[in-house]
């Protein structure tokens, strides 16, 4: 017989295990902002699913689920996800996202068992390229000095100096519908900046795009905040930006003696991810992260918030 529960401070200590450790982490602290929900066998823990909530409630991530391996086929997955859903729609959340991997053996099992809850067809919003350093210096993506065309330099970002700064925000406020789009702001969330890699492009002096890139996980660095002024455009200046960004990278891993993998992420559908997999696919292990999501309140309505996915690190099988 199984049950199903929503877990409070008090009842989650026995389901920690069926997360990764990041995510057991956030079960020890306040769940003011969580969802959880359990699924237990005769009492004992089966399966637990976790979502975050925004401070208002309305937008909600399924970061977690899981089902341990013995009872699995057995409808726990989607009962838990159902019953996630109803708590979500109790607190009000409009929306929720669900985000996954390609490349998990489990992938095609998520993907039934959103289509069987009622989720849309999933979207590809980000890739991640993984790789080491020997196989990225073989790569066609490797060149030992990335050259620039005439005017232009790159610069280390810990180099912008408040005059900078200055010059970029005020540009960014006078320009009608913004001189870049948000998402690509290279001043959000500031203190996952990753200084090893993270450049800014000058010409004649002005600072003019920027791969800003954000330290996810130990072993994950996020290529998504890159930018290049529309009046540079054409000059392969982000693909350049790229290059220079992973040399720096590799170097770093290949100087502290240290033979880990490495792994980007990068925004999906942007032209230079295609390129990136036209030109260097060869040398990654490329896969897409997915999300699906379900309107909890009204089903026709059109989704309200996109939020970047958590990274979900080292997933148990
Ligand atoms: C994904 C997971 C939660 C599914 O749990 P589950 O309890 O087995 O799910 P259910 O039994 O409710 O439903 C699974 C459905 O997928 C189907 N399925 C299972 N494996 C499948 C596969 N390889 N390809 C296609 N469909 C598959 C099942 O037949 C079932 O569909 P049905 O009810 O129409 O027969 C479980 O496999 C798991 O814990 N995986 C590891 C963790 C993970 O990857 N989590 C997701 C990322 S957060």
């Amino acid at each position: 017989m199984y049950t199903y529960t929503r877990l409070t401070p008090e009842t989650i200590s026995p389901y920690r295990g069926l997360t990764v450790p990041a995510y057991a982490k956030l079960l020890d602290q306040s769940l003011e902002n969580l969802v959880v929900v359990g699924a237990a066998y005769f009492w004992q823990p089966v399966g637990l699913v976790i979502a975050t909530l925004t401070p208002d409630a309305r937008y909600a991530q399924v970061i977690s689920l899981l089902v341990i391996p013995e009872h699995r086929g057995k409808g726990v997955g989607a009962a838990l996800l159902a019953e996630i859903e109803k708590h979500l729609h109790k607190r009000g959340c409009q929306q929720a996202d669900f985000a996954y991997l390609t490349a998990t053996e489990h992938a095609a099992a998520i993907e039934h068992l959103l289509e069987k809850n009622d989720w849309r067809t999933p979207q590809t919003v980000a890739v991640f390229f993984e790789s080491d350093v020997e196989t990225y210096l073989k790569s066609p993506l490797y060149t030992p000095q990335v050259i620039l065309p005439d005017g232009y330099e790159f610069f280390a970002w810990a180099d912008l100096t408040p005059q900078d700064r200055a010059t970029i925000l005020q540009r960014q406020a006078q320009t009608p519908g913004g001189w870049f789009s948000e998402t690509v702001s290279p001043f959000i969330q500031e203190d996952r900046v990753e200084p090893i890699n993270s450049i800014g492009l000058r010409y004649q002096g002005e600072v003019v795009g920027w791969m800003v890139t954000q330290r996810m996980t130990p072993t994950l660095v996020d290529y998504t905040n890159l930018f290049v002024s529309r009046e540079h455009k054409g000059q392969s200046l982000s693909i350049l930006l790229v290059m220079e960004a992973t040399r720096r990278q590799f170097e770093y891993i290949k100087a502290s003696g240290n033979d880990q993998t490495a792994t980007s992420r990068s925004l999906a559908n942007s032209k230079w991810t295609k390129m990136l997999m036209d030109f260097a696919g060869s040398a990654f292990k490329v896969q897409e992260q997915r999300v699906s999501t379900k309107m909890l309140q009204d089903k026709d309505e059109p989704p309200i918030v996109t939020i970047l996915p958590r990274i979900p690190e080292n997933f148990p099988s």
